[in-house]
């Protein structure tokens, strides 16, 4: 039997922090509404206390995501859970998230106060949210770096005051995966009322390891992961919603899955990265522009022979209709014959060996050699298709 992990998605919120990133109400509305059918599990619309105008997007949000549950942001702050509350009121699932700093660092510079006070004023924060919404999170923020024993008595408190579900940030992104795993381990087996809420990953991408950390607390027992679309976030970014949802599905030795619609993963990639002006890095694991682009003679060859030859997915599994290959100096002749083939041009060994001469030296000053490129070089050649 496998495990649903929980997609709690907070493009909306999260990524939505990222500075030339900011969404209208209408953005956010339609952005919600592909996510609901992409079939994450909840939506975190936004930080309601924090401008009228993300209030008025949570509930705008609120009102039309059918399935998901939707969430707002607070912090361990009367007057936000009470703004957040009335923000999610026409949500058909409403989810109020909580929380405070775990990490002495947090606890100390940003609070100026102790582990005990701390302790108090989260219980407090979940026991008041649990006034307006039966669904409250709560975020120990900085939990990457909390001490451990701290972080375990707090979980276990703040479950106790009705916490349904724990999220431990990874808030600077500075775990490593076998760390992150040790740490999860570690409250799964120490927290004795652990069995009454989820546990959940939120790891920033600082040191380029979100994904993997993510998946090594889901290895030890957390069931929620808090992603966003391109891992667009604070800083070097979130953990990245296509990455988590494909390493679930590819890697079925993890028995776990999510109800994640893949095959809308890239059309969304693009949508998201349109409507928030923030370009997709080529090489960007699943919904690059180069995820599924062959350009070297070896790849080229070993793929055009056996697609699993070099891809551990089929493009068709995350929305994109086809891979690529790139005809590059880099290229060999078995690509070009094949390139030539869907052209329509059928040469003999001696024409491919003139042909593949002249490409080289056409690819060498004008570095990618596309379709219109090598029908003006056969017509230049003299062959005809
Ligand atoms: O990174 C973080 O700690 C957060 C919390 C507010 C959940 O985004
Ligand atoms: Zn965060």
């Amino acid at each position: 039997m496998s495990d649903k992990i929980y997609v709690f998605d907070t493009t909306l919120r999260d990524g939505e922090q990222v500075p030339g990133c900011q969404l209208n109400i209408e953005e956010k509305v339609m952005i919600a509404k592909k996510l609901d059918e992409l079939g994450v599990d909840i939506i975190e619309a936004g930080f309601p206390v924090s401008s009228p105008g993300d209030f008025k997007s949570v509930q705008a949000v609120s009102a039309v995501v059918q399935n998901a549950t939707v969430c707002g942001l607070t912090r361990a702050v009367k007057n936000d859970i009470e703004v957040a509350a009335e923000a999610l009121k026409g949500a058909k699932r409403p989810r109020i998230h909580t929380g405070i700093g775990s990490s002495d660092i947090h606890i100390k510079y940003k609070f100026n106060s102790n582990r005990d006070e701390i302790l108090e004023r989260g219980v407090e924060a979940v026991k008041y949210a649990k006034r307006f919404v039966e669904d409250v999170e709560f975020y120990a923020e900085d939990a990457g770096r909390a001490d451990i024993e701290f972080l375990a008595r707090l979980t276990e408190a703040v479950i106790k005051a009705g916490a349904t579900v724990v999220n431990l940030p990874d808030t600077t992104g500075y775990l490593l995966p076998t760390t992150m795993f040790e740490r999860v381990s570690y409250l799964m087996n120490n927290v004795p009322n652990v069995d009454k809420a989820v546990l959940s990953m939120h790891n920033h991408n600082d040191l380029g390891m979100a994904t993997a950390n993510t998946i090594a607390g889901v290895q030890a027992g957390a069931r929620q992961v808090e992603v966003t679309i391109n891992g667009i976030g604070e800083r070097a970014g979130n953990t990245s919603l296509e990455e988590v949802a494909m390493t679930l599905k590819v890697h079925k030795e993890l028995n776990c899955y999510t109800d994640i619609k893949s095959e809308m993963l890239y059309p969304l990639s693009r949508l998201i990265s349109e409507t928030m002006r923030m370009p997709v890095q080529a090489n960007k694991a699943v919904v690059g522009r180069n995820a599924f682009a062959h350009s070297s003679g070896i790849h080229q060859d070993g793929f055009l022979k056996h697609a699993e030859n070099y891809e551990i997915m089929t493009p068709q599994s995350v929305g994109v209709d086809k891979s690529d290959i790139v005809l590059t100096a880099r290229s060999g002749r078995h690509a070009l014959k094949h390139r030539l083939e869907v052209l329509g041009f059928k040469l003999d060994k001696i024409e491919i060996d003139e042909v593949y001469k002249n490409f080289l030296e056409l690819a060498d000053r004008i570095k990618e050699v596309n379709d219109k490129d090598l029908v003006t070089l056969m017509k230049e050649m003299e062959l005809v298709a």
